[in-house]
């Protein structure tokens, strides 16, 4: 597998963006982003932002931005969507100032977001540090994380993401979750990250399509401290710390201001090439990610 892709960026959309400032700032351990039009934007490493948080009734992710590895990985993947029957259309100037971008383009994803496909995204004009997240996340060739998607949408999503994008499928799973009621999630990959996207079949459309992005630190501990951090507040942990069957997370859940879940995680495996092990798993973890009743 040559990786063409990481992802980028994800842009939310909610009533008052600073509502989300203490929770990226103070309990994720993001650091704020420098842009120069007064967006709010969050970095989890060295690169200019990523995650981009505008005012809007949606209460939602807008959109998720991949980052081509190179010129030809971009060309290629925009003809591959173009051949898979995925309109795109070409970023405009100000969308690549606005995104820190060479080039974009974008398609609207089965499941609701705007999907884009960009080069070269901007380096931050200082080092990532964090007093939150004292040995940083885990980012390099492998983009800032995961986002998790519900959707009624299902096999198209599935379609736009292999056929279009070009991202192969890591495994599934397959499950009970109450009498006659299955939950399917699939798990796709780019590169070397497990996951950076992962489906769930939504029997209706939800109120929010993102369940969760994920970030996912270089330190073991780093997940321990942020956990300290959400209980030293009112926020609902949704699932308490835990380790994933199928990408081997160790990981907790936090529920943010605006309603989809924050994952911090450390440890999850890599894919390798050849990818030999997809295949379906029945339950979410190995152990933990109970649901955290507080007083
Ligand atoms: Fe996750």
């Amino acid at each position: 597998m040559q990786p063409e892709l990481e992802l980028a960026y994800v842009g939310i959309e909610v009533p008052d963006p600073a509502t989300l400032t203490p929770f990226f700032g103070e309990i994720i351990g993001l650091v704020a982003g420098d842009p120069d039009d007064g967006t709010l934007t969050w970095r989890n490493d060295g690169r200019a932002h990523r995650v981009i948080v505008r005012p809007g009734p949606a209460n939602d992710a807008a959109f998720l931005g991949f980052e081509a590895v190179d010129d030809d990985a971009f060309d290629t993947i925009a003809t591959r969507l173009l051949r898979s029957g995925h309109d795109i259309t070409e970023g405009s100037d100000d969308d690549l100032r606005a995104r820190r971008v060479k080039r974009l383009v974008r398609a609207s994803a089965p499941w609701g977001v705007d999907v884009e496909v960009v080069l070269a995204l901007d380096e931050a004009s200082t080092p990532f540090a964090s007093p939150y997240a004292p040995g940083g996340f885990l980012t390099e060739g492998v983009g800032f994380g995961h986002a998790v998607f519900a959707t009624t949408a299902f096999d198209a999503s599935h379609a736009f993401l292999v056929e279009g994008l070009g991202l192969a499928q890591s495994d599934w799973l397959e499950m009970e979750i109450a009498a006659g009621i299955e939950l399917e999630v699939r798990f796709y990959h780019c590169n070397e990250r497990h996951h950076s996207v992962a489906l769930a079949k939504a029997p209706f459309d939800m109120p929010q399509k993102l369940h969760h992005i994920m970030f996912e630190t270089n330190e073991r501990d780093d997940v321990g401290a942020a956990f300290d951090r959400v209980w030293a507040t009112d926020l609902a942990i949704a699932n308490g710390l835990g380790r994933h069957d199928n990408d081997g997370m160790f990981s907790f859940y936090v529920v943010s201001p605006a309603g989809f879940q924050v994952e911090v995680g450390h440890g999850a495996r890599v894919v390798t090439d050849p990818w030999t092990d997809n295949r379906r798993y029945d339950r979410i973890s190995r152990w933990g990610h109970q649901p955290v009743a507080r007083a």
